[in-house]
């Protein structure tokens, strides 16, 4: 089905769509009538053929058995969810240990809502990590999975989401969410500490990445952590990342307990690019795969050039990326052992037995949990196995061949980190397609911080006067109305003119004497006064 979606895209759209409503769904009633409603405008395979034997085969359309699809759907998340329940997941991660695998489990679930649903996920964190601790404790030792060139590591890795520990994870509320982050994240370093186990956050939307990383290492400096490791994961495809990772490094090398850093490319690439042309926004990402597959390789050699200061994991299903990070590590002289490779769950599985043959330490990331919680992930992972530019797609599902697909990224020069972006003059006669100004990109410093030192300001500069206008007098009244700062009600923040009927009168009267000059203005002369009313605007916002 994954092959039919690849060739079309129509098809994998509305694949997609479906997919992302089906957990919700009610009944076998509901699930035909949308199979038969999503599917109505585009090609489709006449069976869906999705892995079952020929009996379970059926034709496509009304007499689909929801059933059918139910299964199929289910069978097609089990091949990225390693089980539904901790437990189920220690039993098959024991299976990736025996063959000499690693792991870092993640509970699925991301962005919370309310504090209750925040504490829900962290319950289940604990519950997990003691699920996990107690079956790990039976496994043999396995000195190659459980020791580095620098010391000794933990057995058990849970990889958490940010946004699913805190409602309020957000650039306008970023004291607030990283405060309320902070509160349940300090409970599961603790119990991860007490049962030797290690906790890694992982990275999501770029709107959350600079908390993400102030998060941890806010918490590693809290002083009852100074002997606690986490890690961190730096997405090569923004085109911050390099600065970040090297930010990273430095505070890294600093601590007794190095940071580890999980190195990716990133999985929300079409999110973010959608987003930021939405919005006007300069894009986070880089635009081209080189671009991506050029910077992972520019941060492998940081992670690796700094080596003892930083413990690096480079993650990716991409044998050039990996080879590039393996072959540049043993350049330098850096034990196999001194790093790691990670890989998803059920993606590219001869990879992970290549790499185990290698002799590297292989760590495999596998999520538990139930479908409606996991729908989010199960999409990513949709979506890179059939991207155009996934190299599990050109690998597996095209053959191309391994002298193309190990070619070096050719990108010589990589747009550096987003800037602000400068609106051009606005003139109503250039032949410019009229663009809205953007809404401010709140995650960036330099939308943010002259915003919170103007408000500072505002803060103490007294309430604003505001005459009325009548032609051109200003017009200042007894009674007046006052305009209070919705975020604290006792401040009055500007106090108006309150106009009497006969002010309102003469204002009409004026208006009306102006009428005829007004309609006389041409087009032209109208939208230059609107262009200097929006420059006015844009240089006071
Ligand atoms: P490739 O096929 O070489 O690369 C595909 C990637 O290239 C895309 O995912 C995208 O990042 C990038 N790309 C695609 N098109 C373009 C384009 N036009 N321009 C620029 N770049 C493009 N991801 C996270 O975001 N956060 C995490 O915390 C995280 N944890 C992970 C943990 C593990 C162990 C692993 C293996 C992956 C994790 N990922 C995470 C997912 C990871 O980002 C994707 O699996 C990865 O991007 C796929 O890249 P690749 O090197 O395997 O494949
Ligand atoms: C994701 O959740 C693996 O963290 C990555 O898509």
């Amino acid at each position: 089905m994954l092959d039919w979606a690849m060739a079309r895209p129509g098809f994998k759209t509305q694949l997609f769509r479906f997919v992302d409503v089906f957990p919700a769904l009610d009944g076998d009633e509901e699930v035909a009538r949308h199979l038969a409603e999503y599917f109505e405008d585009v090609a489709v395979p006449r069976v869906l053929d999705l892995g079952m034997d020929a009996a379970d085969r059926v034709p496509f359309g009304h007499s689909l058995e929801a059933r059918v699809a139910r299964r199929n759907i289910t069978r097609m998340a089990e091949q990225f969810i390693v089980g539904r329940t901790a437990a189920e997941a220690a039993a098959a991660l024991e299976v990736q240990w025996r063959r000499g695998s690693a792991f870092t489990c993640d509970l699925l679930g991301e962005k919370t809502l309310v504090g209750g649903e925040a504490d829900r996920y962290a319950g289940r964190v604990v519950e997990l990590l003691d699920t996990l601790s107690a079956a790990a404790a039976r496994w043999a030792p396995d000195d190659h999975l459980e020791r580095d060139d620098l010391g000794p590591i933990e057995r058990v890795n849970v990889s958490i989401k940010p946004t699913a520990l805190a409602a309020h994870l957000e650039p306008l509320s970023a004291e607030e969410g990283l405060a309320e982050a902070k509160a349940r994240i300090r409970p599961l370093l603790r119990r991860a500490r007490q049962l030797g186990a290690f906790i890694h956050v992982d990275t999501e939307h770029a709107d959350v990445k600079d908390l993400t990383f102030r998060l941890v290492t806010e918490l590693l400096d809290e002083g009852e952590f100074a002997d606690v490791s986490a890690g961190v994961v730096v997405q090569a495809y923004l085109r911050d990342s390099y600065e970040d990772l090297s930010q990273l490094v430095a505070w890294s090398a600093g601590r007794a307990h190095p940071l580890t850093v999980r190195l990716v490319k990133g999985a929300y690439w079409d999110t973010e690019t959608v987003k930021a042309q939405a919005e006007g926004w300069p894009a986070p990402v880089y635009e081209h795969k080189e671009q991506t597959d050029a910077n992972y390789e520019r941060c492998a050699r940081l992670l690796h050039d700094h080596h003892g200061e930083i413990r690096a994991a480079f993650a990716s299903h991409n044998l050039r990326s990996l080879a590039y990070a393996i072959a540049y590590g043993r350049s330098l002289g850096i034990p196999d052992s001194g790093y790691e490779i990670q890989m998803l769950y059920g993606m590219a599985e001869p990879v992970h037995a290549a790499i185990r043959r290698l002799g590297m330490r292989l760590r495999v990331y596998a999520p538990v949990g139930e479908l409606v919680p996991g729908m989010a992930y199960l999409v990513r992972r949709l979506l890179e196995n059939t991207s155009n530019e996934s190299f599990v797609r050109h690998r597996f599902a095209e053959g191309r061949t391994l002298d193309d697909l190990l070619k070096a990224p050719t990108e010589a020069d990589l747009p550096g980190p987003p800037a602000p972006l400068s609106p051009g003059p606005t003139d109503p006669v250039a032949p410019q397609p009229y663009t809205p100004e953007p809404v401010a990109e709140w995650r960036r410093p330099w939308a943010r911080e002259p915003f919170a030192a103007a408000v500072a300001t505002g803060a103490t500069r007294g309430v604003i006067d505001v005459p009325g206008l009548i032609d051109e007098d200003w017009i200042r009244t007894a009674a007046t109305i006052d305009s209070v700062d919705p975020g604290n009600f006792e401040r009055v923040v500007a106090r108006s003119a309150s106009c009497s009927t006969g002010d309102a009168d003469r204002a009409v009267e004026m208006a009306v004497q102006a009428a005829p000059a007004w309609r006389a203005a041409s087009p032209l002369e109208r939208a230059a006064l609107a262009f200097r009313v929006a420059d006015l605007l844009r240089c006071q916002r």
